[in-house]
């Protein structure tokens, strides 16, 4: 077998049902061509997002009935703390309930009018997170980062060139600190490797600046490091990750993703008088230091879940399996952004439907078509989210890349599922030169993508 099959079994099943093609047809009308207007109970295969949507083991679980429910010095608060210094190694660990407060707590600290953030691709929320308390949010991937043709290993690497112009540049005063997301989610879920973490921390060094990862997905960017850097292959996941954030400062978390659970989040640093500013506004927004937003009960699974992510056959087949959709969309030759990152397959929109203008929203084309079709809800990455009008000349302008994000949840769905959405791409990907443009007809003024409503052109 080129693949290792599911190292589960599973013990509950939740049950989806089908709808038909003529029901799908009036619901997705009914929503205005937009995905995010559809109930999730008439979706047969939930791609949207693999955040916060994983299924937890029988271990995490029987955990959940741990949990201790004290307002101040949970037990699992203790756990929480003793599993994240075990693989990341920080002197501090703030819970919070979400990546993004983490985000909202660490930039409302430090930053001001004046600051400059870099980093390789800043996912959406840290951008506004930065943005909104007035700092510059710069995106320094690596340039074959931006190519989505190009096969090469690490493609969510720093450009530590480009690191060093900032830096000279803007001047050290003004860099807080400098990030790095692992994976690279906006940039396609792709590694950065051990030798680029390395180096970005040799330049920071220099001039004193902390390095802080966005570690979301990092036991998926540590396999990637095992399989792909040389000196890694006899290393364990856990040390890999340890090496990792050695060379970081701090990380923010959203454990909706690697920390296999349904919601919860952190931050965690060396720095003894960040961390303590930081809880003090934990304190005013999220909640006393030993819970932060969570249950109990949420603490003890994430604690587990951090420890069940580094197993390594969990890993093998997890990485295989976004890969093996990839290797299905190779054979009938349908675009994507290549290679397969750890967590999603990227379609690439404008490749997929040259006829199709990105002024009429291709990736949305590809959005509903595989709606309509199949029951399968992706979400689209290009034009609908990110074109805007350019402030000076009223032009629009549009994304460089038009992309259709699956992602897929961990431990969620089986590997013939995964073939029943890959047949149905390679369907719609046959008879592309049917599919037909949309336009808006109704929108907000920001983040529009979430509830904007469109109808098909006349053609
Ligand atoms: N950083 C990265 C790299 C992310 O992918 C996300 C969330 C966050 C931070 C924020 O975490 O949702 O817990 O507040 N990504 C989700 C996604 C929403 O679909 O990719 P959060």
């Amino acid at each position: 077998m080129k693949y290792p099959p599911e190292p589960f079994k599973i013990k509950v099943v939740e049950r989806i049902e089908r709808t038909t093609d003529e029901e799908r047809r009036k619901i997705i009308r009914e929503a205005g061509y937009n995905v995010f207007n559809i109930a999730a109970d008439k979706i047969y295969i939930d791609l949207l997002t693999d955040s916060g949507t994983s299924a937890m083991s029988d271990n995490q679980w029987a955990g959940m009935m741990h949990g201790d429910e004290s307002y101040a010095g949970s037990r699992n608060y203790y756990h929480f703390e003793s599993a994240i210094k075990d693989i990341y190694g920080f002197d501090h660990v703030i819970p919070t309930h979400q990546g993004r407060v983490a985000e909202n707590l660490l930039f409302s600290t430090i930053c001001n009018d004046e600051s400059v953030i870099p980093n390789n691709t800043h996912f959406d929320t840290t951008r506004a997170n930065v943005e909104y308390n007035g700092a510059l949010a710069l995106d320094l991937v690596v340039d074959e980062g931006r190519d989505p043709s190009i096969i090469a290993p690490f493609k969510g690497n720093m450009d530590i060139k480009k690191l060093q112009n900032t830096l000279d540049k803007y001047g050290a005063d003004r860099i807080p600190l400098c990030m790095i997301t692992i994976t690279n989610n906006s940039g396609g879920g792709q590694p950065v490797s051990m030798q680029n973490l390395r180096e970005t921390k040799e330049l920071l060094q220099q001039y004193d600046i902390p390095l802080y990862l966005d570690a979301c997905r990092f036991a998926e960017n540590a396999y990637f490091i095992k399989e792909r850097e040389d000196g890694y292959a006899d290393k364990s996941i856990k040390e890999i990750a340890q090496e990792m954030f050695s060379y970081a400062d701090g990380a923010t978390m959203s454990a909706k993703k690697d920390g296999l659970v349904n919601m919860g989040g952190f931050i965690t640093m060396n720095d003894g008088d960040l961390a303590e500013q930081i809880t003090n506004r934990l304190i005013l927004i999220e909640g006393f230091p030993t819970y932060g937003g969570m249950a109990g009960r949420d603490l003890e699974a994430i604690a587990r879940g951090l420890q069940e992510v580094l197993n390594e056959d969990y890993l093998a087949y997890r990485i295989s399996q976004v890969r093996s959709l990839g290797e299905m969309m190779d054979e009938a030759g349908v675009p994507y952004l290549k290679p397969t990152g750890g967590h999603a397959l990227y379609l690439n929109a404008k490749s997929f439907l040259p006829h199709i203008p990105q002024s009429q929203f291709p990736g949305q084309v590809i959005t509903c078509a595989l709606y309509t079709s199949a029951g399968i809800r992706a979400v689209e990455i290009g034009s609908l989210m990110f074109a805007h009008e350019d402030p000076e000349t009223g032009e629009t302008v549009y994304p460089d890349l038009e992309l259709v994000r699956l992602a897929i949840p961990r431990r969620v769905y089986t590997n013939m599922q995964m073939q029943y959405v890959a047949e149905s791409i390679i369907e719609i990907y046959k008879r592309r030169e049917e599919l037909r443009g949309l336009k808006i007809v109704k929108e907000a003024p920001v983040l529009r993508h979430f509830t904007a409503r469109l109808t098909p052109v006349e053609s």
